[in-house]
């Protein structure tokens, strides 16, 4: 069982991997994709989704580029099952339906696989391709559909080269308040140092 800290912790130590070969690292892509659903107006609990959406990929240890030897390491399963337990729903499950996103996504928007990385290419054949039609009915009737495709945009954009905090203890921080903020509406009263 993994507490908040222990996740803070995920990226004050492993924050500086990079990000699938995107030119940045974890912290940072964490970083941006918190800062615009910030912008973009969302919920604390969606913009601390938007944050921790690949902590899976911290918890699962697996180095480099696991798509580049054919893995799919399943990180947005890793990291819903911790966050349902910290945080709920409105956490977790935006996290559990990013990737599900894609694939709804690229079966239902022409043009949109155009606009993905080469990694997000390269592991939607690893996750299952587009989605079918049964699939995309089931998505669309999940009540936090819209939710996993808002956080979808903000990780599809959220890979700028030189858009970070000021320092990286900064992030931290960030990522803290917004961890004991979302604690706090949801009455958890989690510690945190
Ligand atoms: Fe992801
Ligand atoms: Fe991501």
């Amino acid at each position: 069982m993994h507490s908040p800290l222990d996740l803070l912790e995920l990226y004050v130590f492993k924050g500086n991997l990079a990000y699938d070969g995107e030119g940045i690292s974890q912290i940072e892509h964490a970083w941006q994709c918190g800062q615009l659903a910030l912008q973009a107006g969302a919920t604390p609990e969606l913009q601390l989704a938007s944050w921790l959406h690949d902590v899976g990929h911290l918890m699962t240890d697996l180095h480099g580029t696991p798509t580049l030897r054919g893995i799919d390491d399943q990180h947005e399963n890793v990291g819903a099952q911790t966050l349902l337990a910290l945080w709920g729903p409105a956490v977790a499950e935006p996290v559990r339906l990013h990737v599900h996103a894609k694939r709804y996504l690229v079966a239902t928007h022409p043009g949109y696989v155009q606009t993905l990385s080469p990694d997000s290419v390269r592991s939607l054949a690893l996750q299952g391709g587009p989605m079918g039609e049964q699939e995309c009915a089931e998505f669309r009737a999940n009540a936090f559909a819209l939710a996993a495709q808002q956080l979808r945009s903000w990780d599809d954009n959220g890979k700028r080269v030189g858009w970070f905090a000021p320092d990286v203890q900064q992030a931290h921080s960030e990522l803290q308040a917004l961890m004991q903020r979302v604690s706090a509406r949801l009455g958890s009263g989690l510690a945190l140092l």
